[in-house]
């Protein structure tokens, strides 16, 4: 029998990496991708010497014809069990500086895109799957220059927790990770050395959090003994609040 898939959007990333290494060992597992093909290359050249299953995808998944893309080649590998959510992204403007244009650039990165991943996990993750969507501590603590994007996965996390009620049926559960801050190329890249040692001082382990600690967390709602948790929004932050 083939191995059910896994589907990991923003598979290759600084924490959707870390995920795809958990789930290739139980699934075949389709990565997607956006603009850095050769960071998915690696992971799948990687996984695949590892004796993984593995295919990338390169689709915008803020588009509609994206999203299907990645669902399909997440299906022709297998009956797809699992979808994790890790696009996003996200800068420091300042809320009296925004633009129309900011606004929406925002929300189709990281609200649009989680919407049609939500649809396409209703039509297509098998009965008694699994979906998980990386949301951010930012949509809780609200701090200051992150309106857009805390607006966005605020958004995230509502229409996840209404997708558990209309998945609920088929025994898909439908749960969310809040990461806080955590130590990945793209969070060193836009976030400056001084708010970073304050992120990482401002939690109770005192520390950044790693890709690994949140692909734990992920996997901990894909476990078959989380069967009964859905529509919750799991804090992984080393104790933020
Ligand atoms: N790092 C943190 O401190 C932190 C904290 C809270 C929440 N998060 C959330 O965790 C997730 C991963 O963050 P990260 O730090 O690992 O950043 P990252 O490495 O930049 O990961 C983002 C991923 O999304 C993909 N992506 C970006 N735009 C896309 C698009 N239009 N269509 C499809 N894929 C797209 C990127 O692919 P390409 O690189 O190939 O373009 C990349 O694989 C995000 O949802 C982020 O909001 C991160």
């Amino acid at each position: 029998m083939p191995a059910p898939s896994a589907l990991v959007l923003g598979g290759s990333g600084g924490i959707g990496a870390a995920v795809s290494r958990r789930l290739a060992d139980e699934h075949a597992v389709a990565i997607g991708y956006h603009r850095d093909r050769e960071r998915a290359e690696a992971l799948r050249t990687e996984l695949a010497e590892a004796g993984a299953t593995v295919e990338t995808v390169q689709a915008d998944a803020a588009t509609e014809d994206g999203v299907l893309a990645s669902f399909d080649a997440a299906q022709k590998l297998g009956e797809l069990s699992v979808v994790v959510n890790c696009v996003g992204g996200w800068d420091y403007p300042k809320i009296a500086e925004l633009t129309a244009v900011d606004i929406d650039a925002s929300l189709a990165l990281n609200l649009r895109s989680a919407l049609l991943v939500l649809r396409e996990s209703a039509r297509r993750v098998a009965d008694g799957g699994r979906v998980v969507m990386l949301s951010s501590a930012a949509a809780d603590v609200a701090p200051a220059r992150q309106s857009t994007y805390a607006a966005a996965k605020a958004g995230l996390e509502a229409a996840s927790r209404v997708a558990a009620k209309e998945l609920a049926g088929r025994g898909v559960t439908v749960n969310v990770i809040r990461p806080g801050a955590t130590d990945t190329p793209y969070f060193r890249n836009v976030t400056s050395p001084r708010a970073i040692e304050a992120m990482a001082a401002a939690n109770a382990m005192r520390r950044l959090g790693t890709p690994e600690d949140i692909a734990g967390a992920v996997m901990l709602l894909c476990a078959d003994d989380a069967a009964w948790v859905t529509g919750a929004v799991l804090d992984a932050t080393g104790g933020l609040r």
